[in-house]
């Protein structure tokens, strides 16, 4: 089924955009979370439909994700591109699958409203087709994700079809795929020439006829997304693959400037990476001067603190770990109360 193109301007009037919203909510299947609907995969599909963008970005903890999603960004990937910004790989190859569960639960616990999705690193699903089922279901059940993302083709199209009748919502990864780069040769461009450009298609509507609910391509010409926007009914994420996609996905370390390379079609929109390498200066500096700011707690007892005096430890109530750290923590509001 072919899909419509998205809309050209910005701006819409409110009667527009109040009777979609009123349609998303008839659509959503997700609750209110407080700063609007969870974004579904219907809702994301209504959003296509209607010619809505979405944004994408792939994240790795709690904290990004939380600012992340109050900043309304409809869709965070946990990618196996952690194996190379959290983990300092030059392949994604080495991320682990069981980094990739708690990575995914962060994430989930920070996302109220986006749409989580968690990436299948190498080696999780291409060896086995049980094993694939097993790690998919992991990531829903453990991680919390609302889909899971593969890196496949047509050949692929059994597995997606097993996940989508286990209840696996799958988002296809096709054009240029970074776990195929020890075979390609590293960093390549997929979809130049005419026999690939149609491959890709051929991918696309193969895995969507498989059942993927969402498609996201990679580094492929502008040209070649429109053609899969053309042979599919499926939302299309697109990364480095032309301005017709659906919705835009970018590791939010490169957007955010946070890398020390980034690829061609990345437009960091802020500096982070100096502004934290200022602050660790600034600390530097502040230790080595003294000055290390903050509130310091008042003694309750300074007898207990003259030079000499032994200092009052507390012994924890329960010996047991998970109490004593209560304690801690409670002890510390506490001090912060009555400083
Ligand atoms: O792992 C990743 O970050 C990806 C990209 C599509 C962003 O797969």
């Amino acid at each position: 089924m072919a899909r419509r193109g998205l809309k050209g301007g910005l701006h819409e009037s409110d009667a527009a955009r109040c009777s979609r919203s009123v349609y998303f909510h008839s659509m959503s299947t997700g609750h209110d979370t407080g700063r609007g609907p969870r974004m579904t995969i219907r809702r994301l599909r209504a959003m296509a439909d209607e010619g809505e963008r979405f944004a994408c970005l792939a994240c790795y903890d709690f904290t990004t994700a939380r600012w992340l999603d109050r900043a309304g960004v409809h869709l965070l990937l946990v990618g196996d591109s952690a194996a190379n910004v959290v983990l300092g790989y030059d392949t994604t190859h080495p991320m682990p699958f069981e980094l990739t569960v708690w990575l995914t639960a962060a994430v989930r616990r920070g996302a109220e409203r986006a749409h989580v999705m968690a990436d299948m690193p190498f080696m999780s699903y291409q060896a086995d087709d049980a094993e694939a089922l097993h790690n998919a279901g992991r990531l829903l059940s453990e991680g919390r994700a609302d889909s899971v993302k593969l890196e496949v083709d047509a050949s692929h199209a059994p597995l997606v079809e097993k996940m989508t009748r286990a209840g696996i919502p799958v988002c296809a990864h096709i054009g240029t795929r970074p776990q195929q780069w020890a075979l390609s040769g590293g960093p390549t461009v997929s979809g130049r020439r005419r026999v690939e450009a149609d491959r890709i298609v051929e991918d696309a509507v193969a895995l969507e006829q498989a059942g993927a609910v969402m498609l996201l391509i990679e580094a492929v010409p502008p040209g070649v997304s429109e053609r899969v926007i053309a042979a599919t009914g499926l939302p299309l994420i697109g990364i480095g693959a032309g301005d017709a996609c659906h919705g835009q996905i970018l590791v939010v370390n490169d957007l955010v400037g946070l890398s020390d390379w980034v690829p061609r079609f990345v437009e960091p929109v802020a500096d982070l990476g100096p502004r934290l390498e200022e602050a660790g200066r600034e600390w530097v500096r502040r230790v080595a001067e003294g000055r290390i700011g903050g509130r310091a707690y008042t003694s309750l007892d300074s007898a207990s603190l003259e030079p000499g005096a032994e200092r009052v430890q507390k012994t924890p109530r329960n010996p047991e770990k998970e109490e004593s750290v209560r304690v801690v923590m409670s002890e510390h509001q506490e001090a912060d109360r009555n400083p």
